[in-house]
């Protein structure tokens, strides 16, 4: 056993590097400026802090009397207060909050499978571009799922023509849709890749949108119709909830619609209160009521600052490099800025994530503008670049 100073020393010096470094990820989609000061406040003196809570069952069951010590009440408010930035129903909805993005990527796709399955009796083909998050593709490997992956433009776009070339007319369609790619934030173009589907009409399709971190500012912004299920129609959305909100550990949360809820595998466990559709048994009870501190302590005009806030520097940026004319890319409705791959010390200096694109002269990184990316910050990475030129 570590005697208890050098445990403290140990931690002290990590504690000591983690604030240090938390200034300069750049790289990575995390939004560094905590929301949950004032939380951890009332956290520590309030018993909560020392009790094991979880929740299991349906946070949509109001019947969950034996459920105790549980957060299902604030979980079912999270969804509620999320789903109509997407266009959802109120008293039509149905969701979770998730483990990560991932998790509700797996939600997505088992809903979507499931939902298909049910209405025609057949198992979907997954389409998904190449350019989205690879958590769809693993988790289709994972489920067992038949999957096409359908090549992306030069912005990270699913190709539509490229769709229509693949598309199976005897098997229903799963579609994932990326809002927006992890590297280059692309944007699947919803219009086109439907009106492909339209010349389908004997296909059954199910919609996910993967929005892990572009469904957490997009709602905030002019953007905001491109993730409105009423004018773009889709049947389930995935969002983290670590990336834009200011969660200090991962987390997501996944919409759909009761009508596809249930329509699942019921798998009817009386002591959770019946039909259990969702994968894992207990899910956090302190993601939903951190979730919940976050959204009722930031005004609608704090989450419209934040956000387009964050989409011009993203501008300012990928001007300040054109300008010194450092090849740099930015698409509609981005907050990911990727450019030519600077020397290895700006690299590792500001953990920039690595790509490759041939068709934008080879190798590529990126920053992503979060709340804590502020231009000063950035002035010092363009600074680094041009003495690196
Ligand atoms: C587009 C996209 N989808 C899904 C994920 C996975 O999200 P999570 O890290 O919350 O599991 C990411 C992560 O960066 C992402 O960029």
């Amino acid at each position: 056993m570590m005697d208890d100073f050098a445990i403290e020393a140990r931690l002290d010096e990590f504690a000591g590097e983690t604030v240090m470094k938390k200034r300069i990820g750049f790289g990575y989609p995390i939004n560094q400026e905590s929301r949950l000061v004032s939380f951890y406040k009332w956290l520590w003196g309030s018993g909560v802090n020392l009790a094991m809570t979880d929740n299991a069952g349906d946070p949509f069951d109001m019947e969950t009397e034996h459920l105790i010590l549980n957060t299902l009440e604030y979980e079912r408010e999270v969804i509620e207060f999320f789903g109509p930035l997407y266009g959802f129903e109120v008293d039509k909805l149905w969701g979770i909050v998730t483990f990560s993005g991932t998790d509700g990527n797996n939600h997505g796709l088992y809903f979507g499978s499931k939902y298909l399955e049910k209405k025609t009796g057949k198992k979907p083909v997954v389409y998904v571009s190449e350019a989205a998050h690879y958590s769809s593709m693993r988790l289709t490997d994972l489920q067992n799922l038949d999957m096409r992956l359908i090549p992306a433009d030069v912005h990270g776009r699913m190709i539509p023509e490229e769709l229509n070339k693949v598309l199976a007319d005897d098997r229903p369609a799963l579609m994932v849709f990326a809002l927006g790619t992890t590297f280059k934030g692309g944007i699947d173009d919803m219009d086109a890749i439907n009106a492909v589907l339209a010349g389908h009409p004997s296909i059954e399709v199910y919609r996910h949108v993967d929005a892990a971190l572009f469904g957490g500012y997009i709602p905030h912004t002019r953007y905001r119709d491109m993730l409105n299920r009423k004018v773009h129609p889709f049947d389930s959305i995935a969002v983290s909830g670590h990336k834009f909100f200011g969660m200090d550990e991962p987390a997501g949360f996944f919409i759909t619609t009761r009508e596809i809820k249930e329509n699942q595998n019921p798998f009817a466990v009386p002591y959770l209160n019946g039909s259990m559709p969702m994968i894992n048994c207990l899910r956090s009870a302190m993601s939903p009521l951190k979730l919940w501190w976050i959204i009722k302590h930031t005004s609608e005009e704090d989450f419209v600052r934040q956000s387009t806030g964050m989409l011009e520097r993203a501008q300012w940026l990928k001007e300040e490099l054109t300008q010194m004319g450092w090849p740099a890319w930015l698409e509609s409705a981005s907050n990911t800025v990727y450019f030519k791959r600077p020397s290895k010390e700006i690299v590792t200096k500001y953990a920039l994530a690595p790509d490759h694109d041939d068709r934008l002269g080879g190798d590529l990184s990126h920053i992503v503008i979060m709340q804590h990316v502020t231009k000063e910050r950035l002035q010092g990475f363009l600074d680094d670049i041009k003495d690196h030129m």
